[in-house]
This record gives structure tokens, sequence and C-alpha cells, in this order.
């Protein structure tokens, strides 16, 4: 069975330029490891596939690759590696990081002519990974104020963990990233940002469908011995899993944390059989001026469904309505184990419906962001409706138990049903620039 694992990733980062570099097909020579392969590999795979990161093995020099060829051609060829679930035929996403035919194609002639390695002058410059921080070398980082021992066994409620950031300003960032996390423990930290009660986030020009609320409103989570409640929790800024490569949002746009804010770890861990000691911690990366437009995360969501017990093919509806003129930079589908399949539908006003994004085969194991290569234009009084499909049966693998009835809830025997989407509003927008008047699909 695969590891559980949620990797969202590489959020936002814009590589267009080096993803097309080794985008060449092979020549009547064989292809070599370093000429050919090596820029594949560096570009597509060795974010996860390094030392100490999410694969089981490391595919950067010719010796780590040659004993997995026969392995690699296979995932290659099959396409399930690198991981990337949406269906091609809607929409184009910033981190697709999908091979081209012609990259599959040379990566199968390597392995069929004998995984040559080739001449070491031709060897690329490996991708240098910072000091631990891959976007960069963060402005400030704030830490967990203490370590947290996970058991050795058992059922551990969600954590939540309050940082202070004491700032005296407004600040707005254009990255983050969540480092130090226990991979082995860790099935995913969210990080929240919580405005001083001064300064609560405003609805944001959407208007929640019916069904949205998860009916749990009152549960208290403890932060630090303060009890609060899901809505003091704050708006979502960025959320991680192994394997990710920190959040960068798309040029023009950078999120607010008002002055006096908290960052609120919402970490989940999952014993591994031994007692371990986690410690996270945040890197921002600050934008020196406000962006062009102000993005905010929330999850597009139905709290109220019950899945029955047996039940192969269960439908679960959510939507909101914008209640003024928007744009939608990126998107995160969200379920758990009985997750099937899901789907995000634009109904404009003047009543045409498309796909945005749709994942057909929706893998619990490879949870991701998805960026949209330009953000999607979406005029007042539009509807984002998404679908969920769950399979409750005896039928689905990784279904813990097909004999109950399931409804919400943060554990993953439970389930959600989560479209998150990030957007901004034009209202909203801080100075106006070409960049962002110019674009529409
Ligand atoms: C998002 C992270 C990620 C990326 C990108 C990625 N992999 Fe993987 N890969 C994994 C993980 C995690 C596993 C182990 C779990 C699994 O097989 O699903 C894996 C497993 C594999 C395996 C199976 C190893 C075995 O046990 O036989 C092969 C082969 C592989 N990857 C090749 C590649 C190649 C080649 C690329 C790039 C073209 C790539 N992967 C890109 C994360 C990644």
């Amino acid at each position: 069975m695969k590891r559980a694992l949620i990797v969202l990733l590489p959020a936002f980062l814009l590589l267009p330029a080096l993803a097309f570099a080794a985008d060449k097909p092979a020549t009547t020579t064989a292809p070599t490891f370093t000429k050919d392969v090596a820029p594949i590999f560096y570009d597509r795979c060795v974010t996860c596939h390094r030392d100490g990161n999410v694969a089981p093995m490391s595919l950067i020099t010719y010796n780590e690759v040659r004993p997995w060829i026969k392995s690699i051609r296979e995932k290659v060829t099959a396409r399930t590696m690198p991981p990337w679930t949406a269906d091609p035929t809607y929409g184009h996403f910033l981190n697709d990081r999908t091979l081209t035919t012609a990259q599959i194609e040379t990566i199968k002639t390597w392995v069929d002519t004998g995984a040559k390695e080739g001449d070491a002058k031709d060897l690329p410059v490996a991708p240098k990974f910072a000091r631990g921080w891959n976007v960069g070398e963060p402005d400030q980082v704030f830490e967990m104020e203490e370590e947290f021992t996970v058991p050795a066994e058992g059922v551990v409620v969600y954590q939540h963990f309050a940082v202070p950031t004491n700032f005296k300003e407004d600040k707005w960032i254009r990255a983050a990233e969540i480092r130090n996390v226990d991979s082995s423990v860790v099935h995913h930290v969210i990080v929240f940002i919580q405005p001083p009660p001064t300064d609560r986030p405003k609805p944001f020009g959407i208007i929640p469908g019916k069904n949205f609320d998860t009916g749990k409103r009152d549960a208290p989570a403890e932060i630090k011995g303060t009890k609060v409640n899901r809505e003091t929790l704050g708006y979502f800024l960025t959320a991680t899993g192994p394997g990710e490569r920190g959040t960068v949002f798309p040029a023009g746009s950078g999120m607010r944390i008002p002055a006096g804010s908290n960052l609120i770890f919402q970490i989940h861990y999952t014993p591994k059989g031994k007692s371990v000691k986690d410690h996270a911690k945040i890197g921002l990366f600050y934008l020196s001026q406000p962006p062009v437009n102000e993005i905010r995360t929330i999850g597009v969501q139905n709290g109220r469904f019950t899945i029955p017990a047996g039940e192969a093919n269960h439908r679960v509806d959510s939507s909101v309505t914008f209640a003024e003129d928007a744009r939608i930079w990126g998107l995160i589908p969200h379920m758990h184990l009985r997750g099937k399949s899901f789907e995000y539908r634009l109904i404009t006003p003047d009543g045409q419906s498309r796909v945005v994004l749709s994942i057909p085969k929706y893998d619990f194991n490879w949870q991701m962001i998805y960026s949209l290569a330009e953000p999607l234009v979406i005029p007042k009084g539009s509807r984002l409706e998404c679908t969920a499909y769950y399979d409750n049966s005896k039928g689905n693998k990784y279904n813990p138990d097909a004999t109950k009835d399931v409804k919400w809830g943060d554990q993953t025997w439970e389930e959600m049903m989560i479209g998150f989407m990030t957007y901004s509003l034009d209202s909203q927008q801080i100075k106006k620039s070409a960049v962002t008047e110019g674009s529409s699909r």
C-alpha cells in the first residue's frame, strides 16, 4: 500500500522556460543519461526524488538512477510518474508536471538502448535546493514555540499552535514555505492567518451555497490553552505535505497579513509506531509594496452530507456565487479515503457552464494545488460548482470501513468535501496594471 501523503506542490511555481527546455525528441543516436535524460529528471523528478525528500530514491546521479531503469520505464510510460491527476482536456496549469510524449519517448528509447551514461561534460548542473528552503531565503521565519511529541500510537486529534507575528503594520507576502515537518508522522500542515479581533476577515465577495456549513462550527479547537471555535482560526495561508516546494503566488498577486495577526499551525499527526518530536516552521517572503490583487483562499464546501454504507458512487455538491467581478488563481480539491472523483464547473450569468478542473480518478495520496496558467475571469453573478463522488463500498481498497455511513469529520476515516479556491476581487485591486487588465480567457 502506498504511503499516505498529501503533496501540495509546487504551488504556483513559475518554471515554464525550464519546463520546455528538455522537450526535444530522441535523435538517431541512442540517447544518453547526461545529455538527454538528466535534463528531464532535473526538471520533473528531483523535487521529490532527492535525498531526504518524499520519494523512495534519488534520481540525480547516473549511479543512483541505474538500478531503477526498469521501474522508471514502466512508471513513465504508464504516466503514473510524475504524479498529476488532472484531466488534460480542461484548463492549463502552471505547475503541470506531466511529461510530453517526446520526453516519454526519450526515456523509453534510452532504457531500450542500454541506458548509456554518455559524456560527463553534457551533464547539466543539478538544481540547487537552497539550505533547506526551496523558494529561496525567507525574509522572516516563524516557528512553533515548543516541540510537539507525537506518541508512538493512537489517534492524535488535530493540533493547533499559535505563533504571534508581532506585526505593527499589515504585511504583504508573495510566497510562503513550511519546513521541518517530520514526514513520517505528519499527514499535513495548514497554516492559517488569524487576524486580531478588530480585523476579522470580511466575506470577501462570495455568497456560500446551501450545505456550506460543516455543522461543527462550535467544536472548540485548543490553541495554546485558549478555547477558540473554528471561525476564529482565520483564513487559509498555505498547506503542505512531503515533497512540497512552497507556495509562490502568481505575479501581480499577494496575500495580506494584518497587523497583530497570529499564525495558526494546524497539524494532523498520524503516529507510526515510535514516538517522534516535531517542530514546524514557516518562512515568509515579503513584497516590498502591495500587489495588484489581494488574494484569499476559501473552501467551497459541503458539510452536511451522509455517504451511505456500501454505496459505490455517492454524489455530493457544493457551490459559491460571486457577488462581484473576480479572478480565480488556483484550485485544491480535498476529500479523504473514499474520494473518487472531483470536478469544478463555472456557470456564468448567461447560463453557460464549463469545466474548470476535473480529477477523474482522485487519489488521496496525491492531493495537489492546481495553479491556473492565467487567472480565470469571473463575471459578477457567476457560480462555481463542485461535484465530488465517493466510493464507500468494499470495492474501494482504501476504504477504512464499508459498513459505516460517513459524514464530515477531520479524521481520515471520516470525510470532507472541499474545493479550495484562491481568488481575488477586481474591486479590491490595489493598483491597476496592464498585466491584469489585459488577461482574459
Ligand atoms: C511529487 C513528487 C514526485 C515527483 C515529481 C516524481 N515522483 Fe516518482 N515517486 C514519488 C513517490 C512519493 C514515490 C513512491 C510512492 C509511489 O510509488 O507512489 C515515487 C515512486 C517512483 C517510482 C517507483 C519506484 C519503485 O519502487 O519501483 C519510480 C520509477 C519513479 N517514482 C520515477 C519518477 C520519475 C522518472 C519522475 C520524473 C519524470 C518522478 N518519479 C517524479 C514522488 C514523485
